[in-house]
């Protein structure tokens, strides 16, 4: 059973996971069991009543009430207890524990931005405690992205102007994978974060040193990361390529026709504004659709960026 477990779904790594894979068993297998029961049952009296001869007359039978209350018993009593186990998971699912550790979350397209009690913003990196109830605030800055984990079986819809809210407490120390679930866009398959589960301690320490070990790395490469860590580059290439939006290569100093023909050479000032304002200059033949990095990005860090796309010509 173990292994034809593993074989359908991703490991359990929560303390809910558990409880809802036993209800999708349960369903599962109470179906194959009915499925074969009845398939025989249908092949077994077609062959047991099938006509004999000619003036083999089929009776009439207008009912059985046995048969009929046995046959409504049953297939009752079970979606009872599906209603009853479903009902008592999910009214768990949306009630987190009272002392469940808050992060914000904010989808954009196509990045999921993390936002921590002290201020640090990771983005596309959710790091979390084991062990402990994590309670996730979402909301979304433009179309509908729904967050999921499959390893911890959560998945919630996040919003534009409405706040959602998800729980879970992981149970492993390990990394699992988290999927944008609603299509949003042409990178919605590159919408993709890990969530990080550390122990207490490391939990601590990461919160502590998150960010600060950028204060003394050189500039450019400062901002080599943070196009990596933001996700820039799911997007925005570095080497000529043309994705969703325009690449970095050659980009400084470079003439830029914008879609009201206004021609814009690319200067601090420029990348600047298409960091914070991305929509407030749009390049000719590129679609509006870059999220702003307000809030999520300090001036030192795109005084960073900016030194990383000099280096690229
Ligand atoms: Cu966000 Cu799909």
């Amino acid at each position: 059973m173990n292994r034809l477990t593993e074989f359908m779904l991703p490991p359990a790594k929560s303390t809910t996971a558990e409880s809802t894979d036993a209800l999708f068993h349960f369903i599962n297998v109470t179906s194959i069991i009915l499925l074969l029961g009845i398939t025989v049952a249908i092949i077994y009296f077609s062959w047991k009543y099938r006509r004999r001869s000619d003036d083999d007359v089929t009776p009439v039978i207008a009912h059985n009430s046995k048969l009929e209350i046995t046959w409504s018993v049953i297939p009752l009593i079970l979606v009872m207890i599906v209603f009853g186990w479903g009902f008592t998971g999910y009214i768990n699912l949306i009630t987190p524990p009272d002392d469940a550790y808050e992060i914000r979350v904010v989808g954009k397209s196509w990045l999921w931005e993390f936002h921590y009690e002290t201020g640090h913003v990771s983005v596309n990196e959710l790091h979390v405690p084991v062990n402990r109830p994590v309670k996730l605030i979402m909301s979304s800055d433009d179309v509908l992205h729904s967050f999921y984990i499959p390893d911890y079986r959560v998945k919630m819809d996040v919003l534009p102007n409405r706040y959602t809210s998800l729980w879970f407490e992981a149970t492993e120390i390990s990394e699992s994978v988290i999927y944008c679930t609603e299509y949003c866009g042409t990178a919605h398959s590159n919408m993709l974060a890990t969530a990080h589960v550390h122990s207490q301690e490391d939990f601590e320490t990461w919160l502590e040193s998150a960010g600060s070990a950028d204060d003394d790395m050189d500039p450019a490469e400062l901002g080599e990361q943070l196009v990596t860590r933001n996700a820039c580059n799911t997007c925005h290439s570095s080497d000529g390529t043309r994705l969703i939006g325009p690449t970095f290569q050659g980009l400084w100093m470079a003439e830029r026709t914008m879609q009201d023909g206004e021609v814009v050479v690319a200067d601090e000032n420029y990348i600047r504004e298409s960091i914070l304002e991305p929509n407030a200059r749009i390049n000719e033949g590129y679609d509006p659709v870059m999220p702003s990095y307000a809030g999520s990005l300090n001036d030192r860090q795109i005084d960073a960026i900016i030194e990383y796309i000099k280096t690229l010509q």
